[in-house]
């Protein structure tokens, strides 16, 4: 090859590619996936291996009816496009669900199905955000909304929260006034409430959510309520749809759901929500000219899933409950570490501090530490806005979470 073939064409990162881009960061947990992948390739040569505390994925298959719904679906050829918001069944027995488990009414023109939950948030940020636009993120906060929110050039504004890792409704109030109601650059359009809550397993009781609702209303704030962990609810605990509340609020949230972690179908890619219909004809634009339909397999997949035999969800939610008593009685048992018990999802949020010294300065560190010598996988806090804690997922068999645990034990020990 002559040298001026060899020649390659370069251009530094920041000259490459957008600014919006370059804002934008790797997602911590798959990143921790990445890196525990590898460390686990080495240690399987030494017969060990990383317990994973890591990913919130549900360690159950898929229900056998959903998986025969999928095939089936094959077999009869329903392999083509669909519209791009998905199949009418699959809308239809959406409207029934809303119905059934959340008493909001909707017709089908008030539902898109995209790409799991995460589409539709995406979907929702692209259609709301004009660039200086702020959404309001309660800490702390699932790693995927702020970063979405930098990819359509939005600014997130987080909300403190208290000790029992709820948020601080004073200061929702005063960032909602700051900034609601406005017609300027930096107008709040949105605002994000996730119950059942990824990182915290917190639940908003119906007082809480009705304030919440009421801050937004009066502030001109659209809600996007994140609900794809409803199902998973331990003890005595109850959750409310905000959008059930009064029709005002209705027509101001946005409520999204997905298949992924009630049916134990996070590979399926199949997420919806519920909105006005003008909101759902603007994201219908994006979808049409970004993805086209999530695959017309697993959308008949999920119609199963919706209709069939609900039996598989209350399994899954007892063992969850179970996993969650055992690992809240351990962390509660380990000196240094605190924690609140989660009444819902399948994430325990334990405040780590108090282990920190000049070796571990924090949560990236603490995490980084406990999988090099433990073999351990946590997700550090700082992911999700606060540095003082770690997430684990006990979405995983109890023997794991047990010599998980042990591990985590004799780590904080030799400190
Ligand atoms: C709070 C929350 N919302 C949305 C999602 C994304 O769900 P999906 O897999 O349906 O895209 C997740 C996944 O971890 C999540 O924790």
């Amino acid at each position: 090859m002559s040298e001026s073939n060899s020649k390659t064409f370069t251009m530094s990162n920041k000259a490459k590619f957008s600014e919006r881009i370059c804002k934008v960061e790797e997602s911590p947990t798959f990143a921790l996936e990445k890196k525990a992948d590898e460390l686990d390739r080495k240690l399987k040569k030494e017969g060990r291996y990383i317990i994973r505390f890591g990913i919130g994925q549900p360690d159950f298959n898929t229900p056998g009816n959903i998986k025969d719904a999928a095939k089936s679906a094959l077999d009869e050829n329903k392999t083509k496009y669909t519209a791009s918001t998905g199949i009418r069944e699959l809308k239809e027995a959406i409207v029934k669900k809303f119905k059934r488990d959340n008493s909001i009414e909707y017709e089908i023109e008030n539902i898109l199905v995209g790409n799991g939950a995460k589409q539709v948030l995406d979907d929702l940020m692209r259609i709301f955000i004009n660039p200086g636009n702020r959404v309001i993120i309660p800490k702390p906060f699932w790693v995927s909304y702020s970063q979405q929110v930098i990819l359509s050039e939005g600014i997130p504004e987080f909300v403190d929260f208290k000790a029992d890792l709820k948020i601080d409704m004073e200061h929702l109030r005063k960032i909602a006034k700051k900034y609601g109601n406005s017609k300027d650059k930096a107008a709040a359009k949105l605002f994000i409430l996730n119950s059942p809550n990824n990182p915290t397993g917190m639940v908003y009781s119906k007082n809480e959510l009705e304030e919440i609702g009421k801050i937004c209303l009066e502030n001109g704030i659209y809600i996007i309520s994140d609900e794809v962990y409803e199902k998973f609810l331990y003890g005595t605990a109850k959750r409310f749809s905000i959008a059930s509340f009064s029709g005002e609020l209705k027509s101001s949230t946005i409520t999204i759901n997905a298949v992924s972690k009630t049916y134990a179908m996070t590979g399926w890619r199949i997420g919806y929500c519920a909105a006005d219909r003008e909101i759902i004809k603007q994201m219908t634009k994006v979808q049409d000219q970004s993805t086209s339909n999530p695959c017309t397999i697993a959308q008949w997949a999920a119609v199963e899933a919706l209709e069939g035999n609900q039996d598989s969800i209350e399994i899954m939610r007892k063992e969850y409950e179970n996993r969650r008593d055992y690992i809240h009685k351990r962390i509660s048992a380990i000196k240094g570490m605190e924690c609140t018990l989660p009444d819902g999802a399948f994430y325990i949020f334990p405040r780590i501090s108090n282990l920190f010294s000049t070796k571990i300065k924090n949560s990236f560190d603490f995490a980084d530490n406990l999988l090099e010598k433990a073999n351990v996988a946590v997700v550090p806090g700082g992911a999700f806005g606060d540095d003082s804690y770690i997430r684990i997922s006990y979405a995983t068999s109890i023997d794991k979470i047990e010599e998980g645990m042990d591990r985590v034990e004799k780590f904080c020990k030799e400190l």
